[in-house]
């Protein structure tokens, strides 16, 4: 057998073997999927394609970032004392755009989620039927609670319950 017909071989026994994996695999309708609203998937979804990143992903920190907080009230990793985290954000005065006994501060009924449990912790809260950040932040390492002011632009204040499941 010369050298062209056994390419010709290896070719056409490649073009089988593709075809055939073609044949075993879910077809993907691309038009389906982009035509579905955006919404977040959660990690369960990566999982199925990527066990190995999911597995060394799930060990880390980076997977307990947003947590609920009305499944396990454990993950609020302070006391939200009103009283106390005021008398903190009074110490901050001169730098609080909205005085200290007017910051937004949540009630624990309120957290739906908590944002962060290594440095520093946020609360997601829901009003008007759209989540927010709360406007305060407890720094673990310094034990203070400061104000939060900083919203990401792309969720122009608020962002949908869809976004965290
Ligand atoms: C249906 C299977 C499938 C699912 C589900 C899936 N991926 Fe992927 N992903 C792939 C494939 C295939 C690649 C391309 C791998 C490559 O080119 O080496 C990829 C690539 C990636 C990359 C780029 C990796 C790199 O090296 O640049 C990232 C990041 C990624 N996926 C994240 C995710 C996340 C996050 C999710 C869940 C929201 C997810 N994927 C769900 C199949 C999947």
């Amino acid at each position: 057998m010369n050298c062209k017909s056994l390419a010709r071989i290896l070719i056409l026994v490649l073009a089988v073997v593709a075809l055939a994996a073609c044949g075993v695999e879910q077809p993907v309708d691309v038009k389906a999927i982009t035509s579905q609203p955006k919404t977040f998937v959660g990690s369960d979804t990566c999982k199925m394609c990527h066990l190995e990143h999911y597995d060394s992903w799930k060990m880390t920190q980076h997977s307990r970032m947003i947590q609920d907080a009305k499944k396990n009230r454990d993950v609020i990793v302070v006391p939200i004392d009103e009283k106390r985290i005021r008398a903190d954000l009074a110490k901050l005065s001169k730098k609080l755009k909205v005085p200290a006994d007017k910051i937004y501060v949540p009630t624990v009924d309120e957290i739906l989620y908590t944002i962060g449990s290594q440095w520093k912790q946020r609360y997601i809260v829901r009003k008007d039927g759209t989540l927010f950040i709360s406007p305060i932040q407890y720094n673990l390492e310094t034990h203070r609670w400061v104000n939060y002011q900083r919203r990401l632009p792309q969720h122009r204040g608020g962002f949908r319950e869809t976004d965290l499941q």
